[in-house]
């Protein structure tokens, strides 16, 4: 059934586990997912970027997800609002039916200009106060996506801040995360520790100085109870780039957030893993190896099949490494 995600994220918390919140656009990807999620008794976080409702059109991204739920009528399913720009696309998705919203008020509504302190405060508290009353959640974010080195959100067209961010922007302060837990009383918070959307994060295997997930640590240790999200979360697996590149892509070297990095902030109270680029990655090498072996056919169901197959796989594999094998 649909499910408020305060309800699964006190339940991870309460048994040690992160749940990892995939980002889907497309029937196949929401049959992947809860296909994956079925095989390991996992419970589900299905969530629909700005982008998505572009591509899909919101009523088909909220009617994919309800067609999930009656497919899998005993997984516990969350339908989530990513990166929401203003109260008012909050209100819009809660208005749809959506059982918890990101207010992403580290970044003005544009998407694009990070926002000072209060202006994130104000907008993600207007958010909680209308989310609670219906009894919806509320995600929200403080810090930038952004790398370490570079200053760059990373994301070439999609979401993150524009120009150079600053080292104390890209890493958020535990001091200003307490008093903006208390001022907002969200139920998840999003971090800024170095990582970024896409498959570009670093350019090398990531180090502490560049993930940081000390900071992890001591957000946590500021505040124990708040549950922690990470975004920009994808492993951007080596494999899935050769594969990629072996048919005919031209991807360049880069290196994701790696999954023993995740597991240990699990341990430190995140409690949500945000995952896009994974599936991307998965899907495009599947349908690349196909049509090149099979340079005759055209039915797109034989060439959709292997691309869901393969994102049901790292979707499994997720949900077996953040520990959610029969918690769902
Ligand atoms: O929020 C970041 C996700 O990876 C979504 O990206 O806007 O291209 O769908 P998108
Ligand atoms: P990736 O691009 O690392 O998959 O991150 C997705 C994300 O954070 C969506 O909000
Ligand atoms: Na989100
Ligand atoms: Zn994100």
């Amino acid at each position: 059934p649909l499910v408020s995600m305060r309800e699964l994220l006190d339940h991870a918390a309460a048994n040690h586990y992160g749940i990892p919140a995939f980002n889907v656009n497309n029937l196949e990807q929401v049959q992947a997912v809860m296909s994956a999620a079925d095989e390991v008794g996992a419970p589900v976080i299905l969530q629909a970027s700005a982008g998505a409702r572009k591509y899909a059109g919101e009523h088909f991204i909220k009617h994919l997800i309800a067609a999930a739920s009656e497919a899998y009528p005993h997984i516990p399913l969350v339908m989530h609002q990513d990166h929401g720009t203003s109260p008012a696309i909050c209100e819009g998705a809660l208005k749809l039916g959506f059982g918890s919203v990101m207010m992403d008020g580290s970044l003005r509504e544009d998407g694009k200009t990070p926002a000072d302190f209060d202006y994130n405060v104000r907008v993600t508290r207007e958010v909680v106060d209308m989310a609670h009353k219906i009894g919806a959640t509320v995600e929200g974010e403080l810090g930038c996506l952004g790398n370490l080195e570079t200053g760059e959100a990373g994301e070439e067209d999609g979401v993150g801040a524009e120009g150079k961010l600053s080292h104390d922007q890209l890493l958020t302060d535990p001091e200003e995360a307490a008093q903006f837990v208390k001022a907002t009383q969200l139920d998840a918070l999003a971090i800024a520790i170095g990582t970024s959307h896409g498959a570009y994060k670093f350019s090398r295997p990531p180090t502490g100085d560049i993930l940081a997930i000390s900071r992890v640590k001591e957000i946590h240790a500021r505040i124990p109870n708040t549950h922690l999200v990470m975004h920009g979360s994808s492993s951007v697996p080596q494999e899935l780039l050769a594969l990629i590149n072996q048919y005919g892509g031209k991807m360049k070297e880069t290196y994701g957030v790696p999954v023993s990095e995740i597991q240990e902030a699990i341990k430190y109270g995140v409690r949500k893993i945000n995952i896009d680029t994974d599936i991307r990655l998965a899907m495009t090498g599947a349908v690349r190896k196909f049509l090149a072996e099979n340079p005759d056919k055209f039915d797109m169901r034989e060439w959709m099949k292997p691309a869901r197959a393969a994102a049901q796989a790292i979707c499994k594999q997720r949900y077996l490494e953040f520990g959610c094998e029969g918690q769902g």
